[in-house]
């Protein structure tokens, strides 16, 4: 019997295995006394050219693909030779387990597989879209939901998931917009941070957390004209400032696996950057995990137009510092080739294979490769009821109250209610892009939950047309319902699958006619209640005016369409604040709130004045400012006091309001600090969120909130690339978005 026949039957085998692997076979001490790269060297030096190449393909399995090839033919075959060692794109215990053995039992350095699969915002649980969580400005819950989806997805076999997307988006025709937390770079860290501790936990080797990798690096968020895979042309200025803090604050968070973006950087592609990959990402910022291209991004190197062929571009990838090649096959069918005609040096595949195994090391791989394989923790963890209760609560988060009328919300329960739209009985859409392994076909829809919660009135139903034809037949019994309830809910949007990977827009309007039916019903005069799904910002200016309220859910997830109707009676307060600016039009695209003054500022009391930086058919403001979110009840903002006028080089001073419930119910207010640097040797945005704090009130309840303001947060990057402050006065404003603030000023003084 081989010693992996002997793993496969007790744990003492198991441990065998890892010893074996990574230990024994060093002849030296018991492997728990050996680090991860130790083991990962020992094991290094028995392992042939081939294998170690193994170790840097990336397949997708049976059938799942998420790119446009097949998925790989002869997987099995691949692993068994030892060509592949890693897989994605396979879910569950039996089909994870079963290339598990093949990997183990049959090849000959019998190193376990590490699976992948895109957890992005849950496994089985679907949690609200990356854009939506975002929304909720609560990084603990975040984190939480994080870890739910990581706590499934091991359950069901994984080890790695294809998250933190961390992008910072400034697009919205971009329909990756949706799988990010939106377009502020402080935003995004935190929210980066939170949710690779979600997804690792504090131990890798867990039962209960996976791999994350931190994506697309970088900058994948910059294409131009928001077309998706287009290039990206930033200065270097740019890139340091707004795109590159997240995924920063992701590794140093721990994320121990980053994938590389498909587009190009300044005429370089991402995959073959070694300004990215080496000088930024390992040298400047110490990141010791390994590397995975993004789909057949290797291959893509050819119609980019900076390789003449595959071979060439993989080698200008490895060279650059890509370890592992996901689904191109490209390393495996040239890597040799290239090593025998001396363009790579074996020293470069050992790098990128010791870093693959050092990661395999960490997971516990060696010492249990079946390690997240078991059937019974699968089931019982697959919707556990408190991973659907996380969900219900993330969704009502994560929803934006945009308008809100003579106190249209919330309903009273016992009224009569008429639900419309094309989306308000849709399973499909609450689930968004990315919807894991997450079933549809048992959810409650917002006209299910509706009916559940409104027991004691009556709940019609009328479609009224499609989302996205110019079919206008259903618009009669839509208005016919609406005459006779007391009010109507419409339910709008767009479909889940206009956002997302490869979907990117020309147009921010609602699809199809569904704003025209919106025009109808409004003709009854009834109060009109308008739920948006989407995943992106979009422009809604004739809407906002149409509608009494406004509730911005996104696409909510497997609990959203409960979470829907708890916050429309009201037994969920909306707390949620944008964490994209809405723009009136896409005219005004690339909006964000962190822009330059310019020279010729528009002065908001004059905004007809001519010869200024503006639009002469449009307002420079958006439609809803960054951060904006209304509640049930009502806050207001003190002044901002500051405990002293000036500030010493290395110094700290407080900032402080006071935010009271002045409404009649309990809700959660998002205090956010801002800066603006006056005058700097590079001119400085009008704006920066430097921190934010959430905070429940009880009816007539008062709390002092307050931001620590030092070095930290007076930084930029100055006009000699360096990263410190300088002298001089700052602007300080606090308040619940990032339009409606309160001011007070300090100076900074000098060394
Ligand atoms: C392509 C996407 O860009 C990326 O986000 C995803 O993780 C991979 N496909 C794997 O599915």
């Amino acid at each position: 019997m081989s010693p992996f026949k002997r793993a496969r039957l007790s744990v003492f085998g198991l441990c065998f295995f890892g010893l074996l692997a990574g230990g024994l076979a060093r002849g030296a001490s018991p492997a728990a006394a050996a680090t991860a790269a130790e083991r990962a060297d020992t094991l290094l030096a028995q392992m042939t050219v081939e294998e170690k190449i193994g170790q840097l393909v990336l397949f997708s399995g049976y059938g799942t693909t998420t790119g446009p090839l097949p998925a790989q033919q002869g997987l099995e075959d691949h692993i068994r030779k030892g060509e592949c060692g890693n897989v994605f794109n396979v879910m569950s215990v039996a089909q994870i387990r079963k290339l598990q053995k093949i990997a183990v039992e049959e090849t000959r350095r019998h190193i376990p597989l590490l699976f992948g699969y895109d957890v992005i915002h849950g496994y089985k649980t679907i949690f609200p879209i990356c854009l939506g969580e975002a929304a909720s400005w609560n990084p603990p819950l975040i984190e939480n939901s994080a870890h739910v989806a990581a706590r499934e997805g091991a359950a069901a076999g994984l080890d790695w998931t294809f998250a933190p997307m961390v992008d910072i988006a400034r697009d919205p025709r971009w329909g990756r917009i949706s799988e990010g937390a939106g377009e502020d770079p402080f935003l995004g860290s935190v929210i980066a941070r939170a949710r690779v501790r979600g997804i690792q936990g504090t131990n890798l080797a867990a039962t209960d957390t996976l791999l994350a990798c931190v994506k697309h690096y970088a900058a994948y968020g910059a294409v131009q004209a928001g077309r998706d895979y287009n290039t990206v042309d930033l200065s270097e200025r740019t890139l340091r400032e707004v795109y590159l803090p997240p995924y920063r604050a992701a590794i140093e968070a721990g994320a121990l696996s980053v994938m590389a973006s498909f587009n190009e950087l300044n005429g370089t592609p991402a995959t073959a950057n070694s300004f990215l990959l080496q000088h930024i990402l390992r040298d400047e910022w110490g990141f010791t995990g390994f590397v995975v291209t993004d789909y057949t991004a290797i291959n893509e190197m050819v119609a980019h137009g900076s390789a003449v062929d595959e071979a060439e571009a993989a080698r200008q990838a490895l060279s650059a510092g890509v370890d592992m090649d996901m689904q191109g096959g490209t390393y495996l069918d040239h890597l040799q080739q290239l090593l025998a005609a001396g363009k790579v040096t074996e020293h470069q595949i050992d790098v990128a294979a010791r870093r693959v195994l050092t990661i395999k090391f960490k997971l516990g791989l060696f010492d249990n490769p079946y390690r997240h394989c078991d059937a019974q923790r699968e089931q019982q963890t697959l919707y556990a009821e408190e991973n659907l209760a996380a969900a219900r609560r993330m969704a009502g988060e994560s929803f934006v109250l945009l308008k809100n009328s003579a106190q249209t919300l919330p309903l009273k329960t016992g009224a009569q209610i008429a639900v419309i739209g094309p989306l308000a009985d849709s399973q499909r859409d609450l689930l968004g892009s990315w919807k894991g392994e997450g079933d549809w076909d048992s959810i409650a829809t917002v006209l299910t939950a509706i009916r559940r919660e409104n027991t004691n009135g009556s709940v019609t139903f009328a479609r009224g047309c499609d989302l996205d034809t110019t079919n206008q037949a259903g618009f009669g019994e839509a208005m016919a319902a609406v005459q006779r309830a007391e009010v109507a809910v419409l339910v709008l949007g767009e479909s889940w699958n206009m956002s997302g990977e490869a979907k990117s827009r020309t147009r921010l309007n609602l699809p199809g006619v569904q704003t025209g039916l919106l025009r109808e019903l409004k003709k009854t005069g009834k109060p009109i209640i308008v739920v948006l799904m989407n995943g992106r910002p979009l422009a809604l200016e004739e809407e906002s005016q149409l509608a009494d309220a406004l509730l911005e859910v996104w696409f909510p997830g497997s609990e959203g369409g409960q979470a829907v109707a708890d916050a429309l009676f009201g037994r969920q307060n909306p707390s949620g604040k944008l964490p994209v600016t809405f723009p009136r039009t896409l005219g005004q695209v690339p909006i964000f709130y962190s822009a330059k003054n310019t020279g010729r500022p528009l002065d908001p009391a004059d905004p007809h004045a001519e010869y200024k930086s503006s639009y002469f058919d449009c307002p420079n403001d958006p439609l809803y400012p960054f951060g904006f979110g209304l509640s049930y009840t009502d806050f207001t903002f003190s002044e901002v006091r500051l405990d002293h006028p000036v500030l010493k080089p290395g110094g700290k001073l407080t900032a402080t309001v006071t935010v009271t419930n002045t409404g009649t119910r309990t809700g959660a207010e998002v205090a956010q600090l801002y800066l603006r640097d006056l005058v700097g040797s590079v001119t400085r945005p009008v704006l920066e969120l430097k921190g934010f704090q959430k905070l429940e009130l009880q009816p007539g309840e008062s709390r002092a909130v307050s931001f620590t303001i030092g070095d930290n947060e007076l930084s930029f990057l100055r006009a000699d690339m360096t990263v410190g402050t300088e002298p001089g006065e700052f602007q300080v404003f606090i308040g619940p978005n990032s339009r409606d603030l309160r001011p007070a000023t300090f100076e900074l003084l000098s060394r």
